[in-house]
């Protein structure tokens, strides 16, 4: 069966972005110019995904507000004569797939947003995209996982290597063999384990393609780290009655979910970004030569 939904949890309460996150989920910050969470659903289409759900929280409405039309915005635009402006804004309104809304009403956990997608998924294999992680490589990496269930048919989790040191900031793999170039058999899974507990330094990592059993297992996960219902956890059980897989990724990641690395993902796209990128490699430059003396 071909893969075509995803679904994007927006519910956390992203408390390492206090006071930011106060009324505004932490998908909504900007790198440079965009929000992350647009950076995931520019992804998912580049894969093919049809149609996305996305797990609100209670601060909902920026997220559809920003997906939506703003027709006083948009006539602003065109009378002022800022046509570049307006078409920027009606992109993100045209991206071609069909955006959902659901809540979840406490932050329980991400296995709990997650199940709040059942009747959205059916019984259909899909992907979970997390606002936390920014990926760049040639190939999306949510379509290299669904190049892997073409072969597979099987859930497949997306890793990295990690620092040994960062390991207990992750779900872990206790990998078993690999079946082919970065394609890992997995023997189980392990939400934030200790540094000197941890199986192996390949954390997962913010996409997973899952089949929809997971939604009868998610159903009975206890509340596990945290006292959140642990997705990992779902995984994990699931990968004792059907094989799951580990994808490695090999492109690069950008950890958005805490404040450096959010602002060195900013610095790394403002690089890249045609308005910012001279301007802001001077400054940097001047700024490493005050820095160093
Ligand atoms: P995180 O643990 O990174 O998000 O969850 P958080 O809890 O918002 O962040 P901090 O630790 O307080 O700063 C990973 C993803 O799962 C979603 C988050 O929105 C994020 O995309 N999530 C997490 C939910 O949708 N609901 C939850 O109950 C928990």
């Amino acid at each position: 069966m071909k893969v075509r939904k995803a679904v994007i949890p927006a519910a956390g309460l992203g408390t390492r972005f206090l006071p930011a996150t106060k009324a505004m989920p932490k998908e909504m910050l900007p790198i440079v110019d965009k929000p992350t969470i647009q950076f995931i659903v520019e992804e998912a289409k580049k894969a093919g995904i049809e149609d996305i759900l996305i797990v609100n929280g209670k601060n909902k409405r920026s997220i559809e507000n920003h997906f939506d039309s703003n027709p006083e915005l948009e006539q602003d635009l065109k009378s002022t004569g800022k046509i570049e402006l307006l078409n920027l804004t009606q992109e993100v309104t045209d991206l071609g797939v069909n955006l959902y809304y659901t809540r979840q009403p406490y932050p329980a956990g991400l296995g709990d947003a997650i199940y709040r997608a059942r009747s959205f998924v059916g019984n259909e294999p899909f992907v979970v995209m997390l606002g936390d992680d920014l990926m760049r490589d040639k190939v999306p990496l949510t379509k290299q996982l669904m190049n892997d269930y073409d072969k597979t048919h099987a859930s497949t989790i997306a890793v990295m290597k990690v620092p040994h040191e960062e390991v207990s900031k992750y779900g872990v793999i206790a990998p078993e063999d690999e079946i082919e170039p970065g394609l890992i058999n997995v023997k189980s899974f392990v939400e934030k384990p200790a540094v000197e507990d941890a199986p192996s330094d390949y954390a997962i990592i913010g996409r997973y393609l899952l089949t929809p059993e997971i939604f009868d297992i998610l159903e009975h996960t206890k509340p596990g780290r945290g006292g959140e219902v642990q997705l990992t956890d779902a995984i994990d059980t699931m990968n004792k009655t059907q094989r799951v897989f580990a994808h490695v990724f090999k492109g690069q990641r950008f950890d958005v979910g805490n404040k450096e690395g959010y602002l060195e993902t900013s610095i790394q796209y403002g690089l890249r970004h045609p308005e910012t990128r001279d301007a802001l490699k001077k400054y940097i430059i001047e700024l490493g030569k005050k820095l160093s003396k």
